[in-house]
């Protein structure tokens, strides 16, 4: 339950976000976890699919999930000294924040028709080629070793894919601010993947989110959350000496119609499996 003091300063698509206005955490903001979730629909039937970008639908108990696993593994980024938002978890399906400022730009020519703003930035970071990688790039073999590959996104109504080069070249940020930003994601994205590698579980690629702290140095930190919805993982991974897996003939399936690309894998955990075997 939400208290009459806290203000609602953002409705996301699976989170809300409040002010906290009164109490200990005066100042903080609170994350609460929804079950609203994102998907597709496909001949009339509703497809949950958290790399999609409309909400469709809500799946009982998803906010008390992605609540979990968010409080593990930003108490484990906290042990190992990385700066995040995470202050404490303090219901089933909420977690007080350090408010932060997401990597944004104002639109610089607010009078001109079509302009927008620069709202949030995405990184991706991918150990193995899949999903939208290899249809961007379909001539990379699918699960092929990306070392930790980065990408940042516009977030929007569908993310666009944002060259390091634009950003800085757009005034978004510097270069030596790529620079921090794609080694802390980088750090991060390892420490998760060595954390679901203890439990024989492959990360295959993920997605975080940055921020300035409001207050207190305006340093930046991993903001948002770190759970199913952010995470593509598998069983089976069995890497040659290269780390490319060696049996994505048998887990890879890709189609190519009408121009479109798809690519699924056979052995990717769906949210039930996974959060069975981490949590
Ligand atoms: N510490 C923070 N300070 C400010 N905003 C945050 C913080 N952590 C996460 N957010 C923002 O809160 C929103 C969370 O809700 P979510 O449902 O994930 O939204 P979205 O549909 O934009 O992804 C996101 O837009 C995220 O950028
Ligand atoms: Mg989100």
């Amino acid at each position: 339950m939400q208290k009459k003091t806290d203000k609602l300063i953002y409705r996301g698509k699976s989170k809300d976000v409040y002010e906290i206005r009164e109490g200990k955490y005066q100042g903080k903001y609170k994350m609460v976890f929804t079950d609203r979730a994102t998907g597709y629909k496909k001949a009339g039937q509703t497809i949950f699919d958290p790399g999609y970008d409309n909400v469709v639908g809500s799946i009982p108990g998803k906010g008390k999930i992605a609540c979990q696993f968010t409080t593990k593994l930003f108490r484990l980024l906290k042990e190992k000294h990385i700066p995040t938002h995470y202050i404490e978890t303090v219901s089933d399906d909420a977690v007080i924040v350090e408010p932060a400022i997401p990597i944004s730009m104002k639109e610089e020519a607010a009078g001109v028709p079509g302009s927008a703003p620069l709202v949030n930035l995405e990184f991706t970071w991918r150990n193995n080629n899949m999903g939208s990688f290899w249809r961007r790039y379909p001539f990379v073999r699918p699960c092929k070793n990306l070392n930790f590959v980065v990408e940042a996104w516009t977030k929007g109504k569908s993310d666009i894919l944002i060259t390091f080069e634009s950003l800085v070249a757009a005034g978004v940020v510097t270069r030596s601010e790529i620079k921090l930003y794609r080694k802390l994601v980088k750090k991060i994205a390892s420490i998760v993947t060595i954390a679901l590698a203890q439990k024989n579980i492959h990360a295959i690629d993920g997605k975080f989110e940055l921020g300035r702290l409001k207050h207190g140095g305006k340093k930046i930190v991993l903001i948002d959350e770190i759970s199913c919805d952010v995470l593509r993982v598998c069983k089976g991974f069995l890497p040659d000496r290269y780390g490319n897996c060696m049996i994505y003939g048998q887990c890879i399936k890709t189609s190519y119609k009408d121009g479109v690309r798809t690519i699924q894998a056979k052995n990717q955990l769906s949210a039930k499996q996974l959060l069975k075997i981490f949590l």
